[in-house]
């Protein structure tokens, strides 16, 4: 299938979702900051749009859900994340991505929060590989191009039989979290492996492009890990975390004070416009990741962590 996929320059350097932190208004920042080849949002639950069909066109807050869905034009290629086990759904969820204006689903295997796996959904999927392909197939009737982002395995490694079921539904692109289920993401990503998902995708479906995913520090990093695997792209997730800056391959040694501040207020500023039911506490993590580098960085980031609201954060900032 011809896709924004194919025309994109090796390797491919790419936003991971990361449900609460590339929201909106993160996204839209990091956009006009230095962008990624390709966005991913955060994952929305296909069940949960389903069930909200009818109201999922209006506007804001009428629909939470669809309203994680928002992005801006900057973002573009952008790839609308979902979850879920049912078929029915996913189709419904990948129609209204596309209607959305959204240049390509990708379906979460991977995730290990417990209600979800209860669903069958996210690293749930690979107890139950047999449901995958029908999954992958309703998520095609949207027309646009499907991606899969999923883990090595649940409990061990079971690359050579979980990701050919995955790579024989001819999905545009397999980002592989470089993990089992069963690790989380509490010992260091398996980038041994990665030569052995180019081996397989060459085998099985060499149209495929292969994304590796886990620990990757910044650009450099991601470029050796590349070179290395063979594999065509590589997606960054808590890299991004206080350092909009990283697709620009800056150094964020080198970023000010002064701009990790603007960044933080702009971000705070697309939250309090985009985000306006979601509770201004999700922001303190960004806090502590902008808000550190220099003499005093503590101290500010302690009395940032007591504002509520907008106005206190400018208030404490001074702008
Ligand atoms: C706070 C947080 C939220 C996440 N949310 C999602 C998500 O919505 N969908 C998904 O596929 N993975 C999600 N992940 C996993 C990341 O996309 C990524 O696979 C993982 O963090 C490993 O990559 P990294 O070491 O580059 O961060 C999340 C991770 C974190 C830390």
């Amino acid at each position: 299938m011809n896709s924004f996929w194919n025309e994109l320059k090796k390797p491919i350097m790419v936003l991971a979702p990361m449900a609460d932190v590339t929201d909106p208004a993160y996204r839209k920042l990091i956009a006009q900051t230095g962008r990624p080849d390709v966005t991913w949002t955060e994952f929305v639950s296909a069940d949960g749009l389903y069930a909200t069909r009818e109201r999922k066109l209006m506007k804001d807050e009428e629909n939470p859900l669809v309203r994680d869905f928002l992005y801006t034009e900057g973002e573009r290629p952008i790839v609308a994340q979902i979850f879920g086990s049912n078929p029915e759904t996913i189709a419904y969820a990948s129609k209204l991505a596309a209607e959305l204006g959204f240049d390509g689903v990708d379906i979460n295997m991977g995730c290990p929060d417990k209600t979800i796996e209860k669903q069958g959904a996210g690293a749930g999927m690979m107890k139950h590989p047999e449901d995958a392909s029908a999954i992958i197939r309703a998520a095609k009737e949207s027309g646009l191009p499907v991606s899969v982002k999923t883990r090595i395995g649940y409990s061990k490694n079971e690359m050579d039989t979980w990701l050919p079921i995955l790579l024989k539904e001819d999905l545009a692109a397999l980002t592989v979290h470089l993990r089992t289920r069963k690790e989380m993401s509490s010992v260091p990503a398996h980038w041994e492996l990665a030569p052995r998902i180019v081996e397989l995708r060459n085998e099985h479906a060499p149209d495929t492009l292969v994304l590796g995913n886990g620990d990757v520090k910044d650009l450099i990093d991601a470029r050796t890990k590349a070179s290395e695997s063979g594999l065509d792209g590589i997606m960054l997730g808590r890299a991004i975390f206080g350092n909009p800056w990283l697709f620009t391959g800056r150094d964020i040694t080198e970023v000010t004070q002064e701009e990790k501040l603007g960044a933080l207020l702009a971000l705070a500023r697309n939250f309090d416009e985009m985000r306006p039911k979601k509770s201004f506490h999700i922001l303190k993590k960004h806090f502590k990741a902008f808000v550190a580098g220099w003499p005093g960085a503590a101290e500010l980031r302690g009395t940032l962590m007591e504002t509520n609201s907008l106005d206190e954060l400018v208030a404490v900032l001074g702008k």
